[in-house]
């Protein structure tokens, strides 16, 4: 229980990789706030099955995260209901295909909206208790900031944003608090988009990966575990969890 009264905030934790990581985080001990959009019922199913081993810990909270005016509330709620603040993770993200050509502004607010701009000022509002408990930050990247997924302009943009945000980060807010990041290669197929449904695209980024298979969200949220609960001389990394898919794009 090596985090054990810990207070940590997860954005769109409710299911897939956010949910996973929620549940590492509090097997560990930790007290936290999920912050969900649409997805109330499984938030909620999430919380039942935490709060019954450890009543009292856990909390939710519904927000777009493109309306930036709500951003600092997450930050303001999970201090009033936990007295503080230890860990921030920035995990809630919009995917979708931006072909050149195709793509409308609504697109560019959506995507570095949610994967770039919600995480900074997330950031910003949490600095003031994250010093107070040397606490960090763990942003969720993706191995698509050094090589860009083709069609997804955007996105990659968004994310290749959020790794220059994260080594940024953690030179701004040295020595108090640590910003590091974790890239998933491929960990669940994207919910909808339906291109990702064909089967031969589906091997063919599995043969990429080194070790010949899809990864599990629970890898992800060891690594996430890692950054905040054994990583204290590290700050600035960003972590590619993705069978060495990555060296062999
Ligand atoms: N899955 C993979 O294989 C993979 C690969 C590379 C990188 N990643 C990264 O790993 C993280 C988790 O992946 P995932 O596949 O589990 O993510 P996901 O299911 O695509 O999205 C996670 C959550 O983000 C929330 N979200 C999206 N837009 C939002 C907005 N405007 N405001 C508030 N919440 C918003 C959604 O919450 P609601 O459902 O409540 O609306 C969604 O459940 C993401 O950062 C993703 O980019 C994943």
């Amino acid at each position: 229980m090596t985090l054990k009264n810990k207070v940590i905030l997860v954005t769109g934790g409710a299911k897939r990789v956010g949910a996973a990581i929620c549940c590492k985080l509090h097997a560990q001990g930790a007290n936290l706030m999920v912050h969900y959009r649409s997805s109330q019922n499984e938030a909620q199913m999430l919380r039942q099955t935490l709060e019954q081993m450890r009543p009292g810990s856990v909390e939710l909270i519904q927000a777009d995260l493109l309306d930036i005016e709500c951003l600092p509330d997450l930050i303001k709620e999970t201090v009033r209901r936990f007295g503080k603040l230890d860990a921030l993770v920035n995990n809630a993200s919009s995917f979708f295909s931006t072909p050149v050509g195709q793509f409308t502004e609504q697109a560019w607010i959506d995507l570095i909206g949610s994967n770039l701009k919600a995480p900074l000022f997330l950031s910003q509002a949490a600095v003031p208790y994250l010093e107070k408990r040397y606490g960090c930050i763990v942003n969720i990247v993706d191995i698509h900031v050094e090589q860009p997924l083709k069609n997804y302009v955007i996105y990659n943009a968004a994310k290749g944003g959020l790794a220059a945000l994260t080594r940024s980060l953690a030179l701004e807010l040295a020595p108090l608090i640590r910003v590091n990041g974790v890239a998933p290669g491929p960990i669940l197929w994207p919910e909808y988009e339906e291109e990702w449904v064909d089967p031969s695209l589906r091997e063919e980024i599995i043969d990429r990966t080194l070790l010949k298979r899809m990864g599990e969200p629970e890898d992800i949220a060891n690594t996430v575990y890692f950054l905040i609960a054994h990583a204290s001389f590290i700050t600035g990394q960003i972590i590619a969890v993705d069978g060495g898919r990555s060296i062999n794009l």
